[in-house]
């Protein structure tokens, strides 16, 4: 009798609880880009340990790599999958394809492995392949409508990362719009994005903007350290951080597009350790400074001056140095740890091999919300649960 009565309440609970946690494609606010462009980096099996060891939960890869997925299935690490930029001129032409591509790269992984988004392409707009640009919407939508045939489009969020190069004026950050060369395509790309509720995912490079300008830029602004800041007269703002002014400078230009109420999240940031000659700034001291204090940033869960309510949550760039990588030597050193799976510089992960450990002590900013968030979660579903009893 007992529990018969119970059965649909529990059935009920469960629908809620899954529905709920299928809501967010990101546990807490700290996640790391696992680039794989080398050819002397540790196994997947063993990014698998070393990211439980770091308590990272969440994790972006650019393709859909299948010994990767393999190797997450069963660890609870969520992981957003990337559709490489060569495909989306076949995937926008064709919905079959596309259908497949989800098919084979996501629904066949799933629920072992918590593939929770698809980027699709990476800095498609404002990059230097044009024909790509008028392709991204339809891949876009097609991959989409194939979760939704496979009915996946609740827990699996479609999204696309775009570089500074879709912004023109982005100091001060109320002065940031989108470039008039790109416009046209972003409009009703987020147009698009905000029916689905997907976020505008930006890659924000202090680091980049600083070696582009070191001779009036603070470091100390781009790194997080003690400095005076810029103020913005517009939204009456002091901001003490390059990187809250590069978040800030993506929601002017939403807002100025006419997309108030869409989230930025930042997929990639990072500073390099090494750099050739020109690229000032890029060394280990400065790497770790930034990842030190942007870990401590993002531990505080709080968002940005103009936007100070919607919490800033980012991917590091990335696990490892990629030796494999073209371009200036910065782009070979972005990894917090090295190929051999030792740390590049101590801000309080451990390396792979024993021995290589941190005398730091962050346990504050390692528990990064994974427990809260599942409290609030667990709490929501008892108080429905009284609800419906009573
Ligand atoms: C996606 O599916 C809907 C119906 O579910 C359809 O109306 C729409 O045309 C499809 N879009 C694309 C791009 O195929
Ligand atoms: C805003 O950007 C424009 C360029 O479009 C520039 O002329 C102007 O000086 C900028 N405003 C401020 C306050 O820097
Ligand atoms: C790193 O660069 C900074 C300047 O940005 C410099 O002051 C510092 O000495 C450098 N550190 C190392 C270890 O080279």
């Amino acid at each position: 009798m007992i529990l018969r009565f119970f059965d649909p309440f529990l059935v009920l609970f469960l629908l809620f609880f899954t529905q709920f946690a299928s809501l967010q494609a990101f546990t807490g606010t700290y996640g790391i880009n696992y680039g794989r462009i080398a050819d002397n980096i540790p196994s997947p099996d063993e990014v698998v340990t070393l990211l439980r060891a770091a308590k990272i939960r969440n994790v972006r890869i650019y393709d859909a790599d299948h010994s990767v997925l393999k190797a997450f299935s069963g660890t609870g690490l969520e992981i957003v999958v990337g559709l490489p930029n060569g495909q989306l001129q076949d995937m926008s032409s064709n919905a079959d394809h596309a259908l497949n591509w989800v098919k084979e790269n996501v629904h066949a992984f799933l629920p072992e492995t918590r593939i929770r988004g698809i980027a699709v392409g990476n800095e498609v707009l404002g990059g230097s392949n044009d024909a790509w640009w008028g392709a991204l919407l339809g891949a876009a939508k097609n991959i989409y409508n194939a979760t939704k045939k496979l009915h996946l489009d609740k827990l699996i969020q479609i999204s696309t990362a775009n570089s500074f190069a879709v912004f023109s004026n982005s100091y001060p950050p109320s002065n940031c719009t989108f470039n008039e060369n790109i416009v046209q395509y972003m409009k009703p790309l987020l147009e698009f994005f905000e029916e689905i509720g997907s976020p505008f995912c930006l890659n924000a490079y202090p680091f980049l903007a600083y070696i582009s300008d070191p001779e009036h830029i603070d470091i100390n602004y781009a790194l997080f350290q003690p400095n005076k800041g810029i103020y913005d007269q517009r939204y009456k703002r002091h901001y003490d951080n390059m990187l809250d002014a590069q978040i800030d400078a993506a929601y002017a230009a939403l807002e100025d597009a006419g997309f108030d109420k869409m989230e930025v999240i930042v997929t990639e940031t990072g500073w390099a350790s090494a750099g050739d000659q020109n690229e000032v700034g890029a060394n280990a001291s400065n790497a770790r400074t930034y990842n030190y204090n942007l870990r401590k940033r993002l531990a505080m869960k709080k968002g940005t001056p103009h936007r100070p309510k919607n919490v800033v949550k980012a991917y590091i760039f990335a696990i490892f140095n990629e030796d494999s990588k073209p371009g200036p030597t910065s782009e070979r050193n972005y990894g917090l740890f090295k190929a051999d799976g030792s740390i590049s510089y101590n801000i309080g992960f451990h390396g792979l091999n024993a021995g290589d450990s941190s005398h730091l002590s962050l346990k504050d900013i390692n528990n990064q919300g994974m427990s809260r968030s599942y409290t609030i979660t667990i709490i929501l579903c008892l108080s429905a649960l009284t609800l419906m009893i009573f």
